[in-house]
């Protein structure tokens, strides 16, 4: 399926269930919880703790309501990128001191770079931090490669690197210290020209993709690992392409934030670690509504890991000297407040689960509307999976070759 149709289908599929999609819950709770369809809720209230932990893998064991399963089967098919197969295996040498992330996401993308970029004689990095990618590019295509970053402690850690590396014409690796940044950089954008560059970003935080990809314009071959999509301007950065703009969503603050919770499969006790942070959490937001209705919705923030598995007591104390807020509670009091909203904030954590299905789709949303505008520049573009979710979760790759 092209780009297109897929965006198209894709934002089909997800308007109509936007209420759920661009609120918080919490913020908006109870009225969030009235935007999903009861069918659903009494549905995911059957679950035990194992059928949850299906769902929040993306299955719905039992009997789930047509609707729940019809739109799920179809969010399923429509985020199924293809793989890009291949793996360059790096030497113990290489991968010394590199973590298993970073190997394993270096060990795809020389792959693909060796089979998708054949013309290519020189590349770029945005956001190139040490030049892991850029040392091992030198070594393997025999690139001139200029990495850029605007972390200048990054970049000296990187050139000890390359002092260290056997066999390389080192001369050809520059590290360039700039913020790359949207409009005319005289000193950098030369170096996204020409039929023979690649431009790379492995990784670019939030709008830093769109600047790469703006850069790029004149390159020959591009690829970009996009993240941090919460960091984007919900205003300014999507839709991007003019395609796009014809079939936008309403991708709010909190839609974005939603995108990166596009994961793994949690093991048992990241699955058991989320419930827990829930439960606190909700009591406590339940507890500041009845007690101080006035302060309207309070921000927690995160409490050390540790106290999450104690009594709601501990938690709430931990919390409320934090925000400078009395309630004058015992701790039994405090714990037995947990116990008699347990069906509410089990409810708040099953509207959750129910609304983390739409994180992928919403990413590849993205992700499409940008190999959409790379299609508009004049390029042939598509998106293939390449790292294993598990070990590198934002795992998808923008490749676009100037079209012949
Ligand atoms: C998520 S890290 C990725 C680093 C590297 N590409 C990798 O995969 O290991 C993002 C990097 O981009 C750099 N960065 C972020 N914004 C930048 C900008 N506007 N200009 C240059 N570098 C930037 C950061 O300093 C950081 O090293």
């Amino acid at each position: 399926m092209n780009c297109r149709d897929r965006l198209e289908a894709l934002t089909g599929l997800l308007r109509p269930w936007s209420g759920l999609w661009s609120r918080s819950i919490l913020q908006n709770w109870p009225e969030s919880g009235a935007a999903y369809p009861e069918a659903w809720l009494s549905y995911a209230e059957s679950l035990d703790e194992a059928g949850e932990r299906m769902m929040d893998h993306g299955a719905l064991p039992g009997v789930p309501p047509p609707s729940l399963h019809s739109l799920l089967l179809a969010l399923h098919e429509l985020t199924g990128l293809p793989w890009h197969p291949g793996v360059q295996p790096l030497t113990a040498a290489d991968v010394q001191g590199l973590t298993a992330k970073k190997t394993h996401e270096l060990e795809r993308v020389l792959a693909l770079l060796g089979q998708r970029a054949q013309t290519i004689r020189q590349a770029v990095d945005i956001g190139g931090g040490m030049g892991h990618l850029a040392r091992l590019c030198v070594r393997t295509f025999d690139w001139t490669f200029h990495s850029i970053d605007r972390d200048a402690a990054l970049q000296e850690k990187g050139r000890d690197w390359l002092r260290r590396a056997r066999m390389l014409p080192r001369e050809k690796l520059c590290f360039i210290h700039a913020t790359v940044e949207e409009g005319p950089q005289p000193g950098i954008d030369p170096l996204f020209s020409g039929q023979n560059s690649a431009s790379i970003g492995l990784h670019t935080c939030g709008p830093l993709a769109l600047t790469q990809i703006r850069k790029s314009q004149k390159a020959g071959f591009l690829l970009n690992f996009g993240c941090c999509y919460d960091k984007l301007d919900p205003t300014r950065d999507y839709p991007a392409s003019r395609f796009g703009k014809t079939h936008p969503l309403p991708l709010t603050r909190h839609a974005l934030a939603l995108t990166a919770r596009g994961r793994h499969q949690k093991t048992e006790a990241e699955f058991a670690l989320m419930k827990q942070v829930y439960a606190q959490r909700f009591a406590l937001d339940l507890l500041l509504r009845r007690k101080f209705p006035e302060l309207g919705f309070v921000r927690a923030g995160d409490a050390p890991k540790a106290l999450y598995a104690q009594s709601f007591a501990a938690y709430a104390h931990d919390r409320l000297e934090r925000l400078r807020i009395d309630t004058s509670m015992t701790d039994s009091e405090l714990n037995a407040f947990e116990l008699s909203v347990r069906t509410e904030t089990r409810r708040i954590f099953l509207c959750h689960l129910l609304r983390d299905r739409f994180a992928r789709a919403l990413e590849v949303v993205i992700l499409l509307d940008r190999a959409i505008l790379m299609e508009e520049m004049g390029f042939q573009a598509e998106l293939l999976q390449v790292f294993e979710p598990r070990l590198s979760p934002r795992n998808i790759a923008l490749i676009a070759s100037r079209a012949a």
